[in-house]
């Protein structure tokens, strides 16, 4: 890693256009310092996990999830919650980028996960799970702070962040999470 600059991949585990947890990725990109290069992945073109698929080699845009990961020095997840847990097309895309089938690229990257929801919990549940998928993988994942954008639709007005508090634990996070992916890249 150059120790001038580091890059982080972020990923919002949503497909829906107007997602809120876009929204708290985009903000987090904009808002980080000129040294970080932080490049934004969509997964939407990701398929569903299959082990006959991947014996055959990694489908394309699984190869190119698989880089934009192992490129970054720091992988940072924005995830909804779906009926208290994980929504599924980020378990699929996180199962691809673990199987050891055609390398593991989650084994010791720096991770950050947060998230966003409509109700007071901010997505604790998922968080919990995303959290334990990536550990099993072998990421780092920094447990502290901790960031749940709960009532999040009315934190967010046009595509921006409104509320003060929000934007402020945000970019305490972002900053601490720099701190944790120099540490663990030493
Ligand atoms: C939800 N939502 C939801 N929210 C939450 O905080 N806990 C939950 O258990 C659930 N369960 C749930 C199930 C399903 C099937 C859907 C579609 C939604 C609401 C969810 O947080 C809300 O739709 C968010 O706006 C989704 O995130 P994005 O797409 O805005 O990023």
């Amino acid at each position: 890693m150059n120790t001038e600059s580091l890059k982080i991949t972020g990923i919002a585990g949503s497909l829906r256009k107007d997602s809120y947890n876009r929204v708290v990725l985009k903000h987090l990109a904009q808002e980080r310092p000129d040294s970080v290069d932080f490049s934004i992945y969509d997964l939407k073109h990701i398929p569903l996990f299959n082990g006959d698929l991947e014996e055959n080699g990694d489908p394309e845009a699984v190869v190119v999830f698989k880089e934009a990961i192992e490129e970054a020095d720091g992988l940072l997840i924005v995830t909804p919650e779906y009926s208290h847990g994980v929504p599924g097309m980020l378990k699929n895309a996180l199962d691809w980028a673990a199987s050891v089938t055609n390398e593991n690229v989650l084994e010791n990257k720096p991770a950050f996960v947060l998230g966003a929801s409509p109700a007071m919990t901010g997505t604790a549940f998922a968080q919990v799970q995303v959290k334990q998928t990536l550990a099993a993988a072998g990421a780092l994942v920094m447990q502290q702070p901790e960031v749940y954008v709960g009532q999040v639709s009315n934190k967010i007005e046009d595509g921006k962040i409104t509320d003060e508090k929000t934007k402020q634990a945000l970019d305490q996070s972002l900053r601490a999470f720099i701190k944790w992916v120099q540490k663990m890249n030493k």
